[in-house]
């Protein structure tokens, strides 16, 4: 038996907002961050609901946000009480709705109880709508939930059921404005979470078919999308495809590349969407060993031609490369900036966050500590995997 979770509802298109002209509801509370407010997508949204006759106030939170800003984000709900509460923006600000909402809901649980498997009975006081403004985290499909604690150089890694939105609006019109670096990294993002979504070993017939839908749109569009910010074709599939690797990845898992990735933006602030550009061609190539036939699959599915398998999958991670290169992305943490001694300090915690990542689950191969750290120093010097 398998449990197949989706947004209610999701609402495609160019214009898509527009649906919160006719939502129900008495009080929003919109989460959102500074972007948001700026390129006046805020603005846009208080307008539609204050259509539909809703009162809404906002909260902003920081990139990555913190646990404290949760909390903060929990007070304000409290003492609100909204009956839609709704995450705008990139996957920073849909990941703290998610966990206000929880904790609005649920003022007794704490955020690190927020698992699979435990019980929380949300949507009691309000909804949940997700509406995002970056084409990679798929937050808005998914029942995760990435929260920072600075005090640990940790990333909470909250995950339930329950925290899949009710509504996903992907509008087309949002990532119109996405500058070309975020375009990039959010592009992998997504990428990651198919190809992490595809080799998990809890993969299904419909996390699989969304995977490598979505693996297709990326190769097809990701580079048109960064070219030219003009190409609207090029964005909208990339929105439709981000948030189809999140119903993917919802229903399956990530694994090596989301563990070193999260590990790697606790310690070493890495943005998500750039450690999972850099890391990802070395986790294919360390879970090579034993999802091969997988890699040679997807590799088929983007038109790769290829006599083997070994042939195909090597060939998939070549042009994996090449697309990071064609998108200006640094190639290892050490051309990302990581200095060498920041890097060697770090490291034992490094390993140990990543080998020690819930989201290992959903690997194809297990990642020791040992292992994770062999795997840094080759990310970190840029040297392919043969481990
Ligand atoms: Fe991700």
């Amino acid at each position: 038996m398998i449990e197949i979770t989706f947004p209610r509802t999701i609402i495609v298109g160019k214009g898509a907002s527009e649906y919160l002209r006719n939502i129900e509801g008495k009080k929003a509370l919109v989460i959102i961050g500074k972007n948001v407010r700026e390129l006046g997508f805020a603005d846009k949204v208080a307008g539609y609901l204050r259509e539909a006759g809703i009162e809404p106030i906002f909260f902003e939170v920081e990139p990555e946000p913190s646990v404290e800003t949760i909390m903060r984000g929990a007070e304000l709900a409290r003492a609100y009480a909204p009956d839609l509460i709704i995450g705008l923006g990139g996957g920073s600000n849909i990941d703290a709705a998610k966990a206000i909402w929880a904790l609005y809901e649920r003022p007794d649980v704490e955020l690190a109880s927020i698992r699979p498997f435990v019980k929380l009975g949300l949507r009691k006081r309000a909804k949940l709508i997700c509406i995002p403004t970056t084409s990679g985290a798929g937050s808005e499909a998914s029942g995760a939930s990435v929260i920072t604690n600075p005090a640990e150089e940790k990333k909470m890694e909250l995950y339930s059921r329950e925290l899949v939105p009710d509504i996903a609006i992907v509008d087309s019109d949002f990532p119109m404005t996405m500058p070309q670096k975020l375009v990039a990294e959010t592009g992998f993002d997504a990428l990651s979470h198919a190809m992490e979504a595809y080799v998990s070993p809890f993969k299904n017939d419909f996390s699989e078919i969304l995977a490598i839908k979505a693996i297709q749109l990326i190769f097809k569009y990701l580079q048109r999308s960064y070219m030219n910010p003009k190409d609207m074709e090029a964005r909208e599939k990339m929105h439709i495809a981000a948030t189809m690797a999140g119903m993917a990845f919802a229903n399956a898992g990530v694994g090596v590349t989301h563990a070193l990735g999260h590990a790697a933006g606790g310690v070493l602030h890495i943005p998500h969407g750039r450690a999972m550009a850099i890391i990802l061609p070395y986790s294919i190539e360390y879970n090579a060993k034993v999802a091969m036939q997988r890699y040679a699959e997807i590799a088929r599915a983007v038109g790769i031609e290829a006599k083997t398998d070994d042939d195909a999958w090597k060939i998939l991670v070549e042009s994996i490369m090449q697309l990071r290169r064609n998108l200006n992305i640094p190639s290892s943490f050490k051309e990302a900036g990581i200095s060498r001694e920041e890097f060697e300090k770090k490291l034992e915690d490094l390993a140990n966050k990543a080998a020690k990542s819930a989201v290992l689950r959903g690997s194809p191969r297990p990642l020791s500590i040992e292992e994770a750290r062999k795997l840094f120093i080759y990310i970190y010097e840029g040297k392919r995997v043969g481990f």
